[in-house]
């Protein structure tokens, strides 16, 4: 049986992540920050539920010994910035806290686990279109947009690394999503959004590592 680990995974994309991983029959450990939220509906005996900031070295370290191998590890977990319209509103503590959440944690989650993936692994880093340089044209959200530009750098700088172990790296944005963070004007549900990454994740491969696409496939300039 393949083995999971989400974090951020007590609502959102990581709740459905998780959902969508146990009916594929993957063993989910499944990670929240302060409340198990929707995690206590399920009843599996392939999910079990840890407490970790991804900002704590010490609890991602227990949940990583607590599992055997890790066949996908995916960083999902994230903050948002407020939107911040213009130069005057960016609070500097809170966009510190926002590129640790976003951009460091995740690699310090990869860090943490590269003794569980091995060769065939998977590492999906929840990005977004707004970490594109390209795509900026409107400015604004400027901590949430730097902290996924540097996030993929990150995963791009990992990449040969990780390449030489055999475990490939998938950039994902899961599109505009109906959640907390996307607002209830998004144009996608959660379920739609995960049925995409769930392919993207099955058909990733060696090849395909380093890819900054969508949930649809849909390749994304940097
Ligand atoms: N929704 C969209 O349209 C959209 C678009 C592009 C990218 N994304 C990305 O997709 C990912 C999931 O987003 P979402 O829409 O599902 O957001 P969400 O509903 O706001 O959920 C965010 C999740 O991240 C967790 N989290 C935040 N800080 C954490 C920390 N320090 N340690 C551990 N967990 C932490 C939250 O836990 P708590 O419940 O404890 O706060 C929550 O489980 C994020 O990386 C986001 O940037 C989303």
């Amino acid at each position: 049986m393949k083995t999971a680990v989400v974090t951020g995974a007590n609502r959102g994309i990581g709740l459905e992540l998780t959902r969508q991983l146990l009916d594929s029959g993957y063993n989910v450990h499944a990670t929240y920050r302060s409340n198990k939220g929707g995690l206590e509906q399920f009843d599996s005996d392939n999910l079990s539920i840890y407490q970790m900031d991804v900002r704590d070295k010490m609890q991602i370290s227990n949940v990583v010994q607590s599992v055997d191998k890790i066949d996908l590890l995916i960083n999902n977990a994230g903050v948002a910035d407020g939107r911040w319209q213009s130069i005057s509103e960016i609070d500097m503590e809170h966009a510190l806290e926002v590129l640790n959440v976003n951009a460091v944690s995740p690699v310090l989650v990869t860090q943490q686990s590269l003794p569980k993936l091995s060769n065939g692994s998977k590492v999906v880093m929840m990005s977004s279109l707004m970490g594109s340089i390209s795509d900026c044209q409107s400015g604004r959200s400027y901590a949430y947009r730097a902290s996924k530009t540097a996030l993929n750098m990150f995963s791009m700088a990992m990449k040969n690394e990780l390449d030489a172990n055999g475990i490939s790296l998938l950039i994902m944005h899961p599109g505009w999503v109906e959640t907390d963070m996307g607002g209830p004007n998004a144009p996608l549900s959660t379920e739609e959004s995960v049925s995409g990454i769930m392919q993207r994740i099955e058909e990733q491969d060696m090849s395909m590592s380093g890819r900054y696409v969508e949930f649809d496939g849909s390749p994304i300039e940097w």
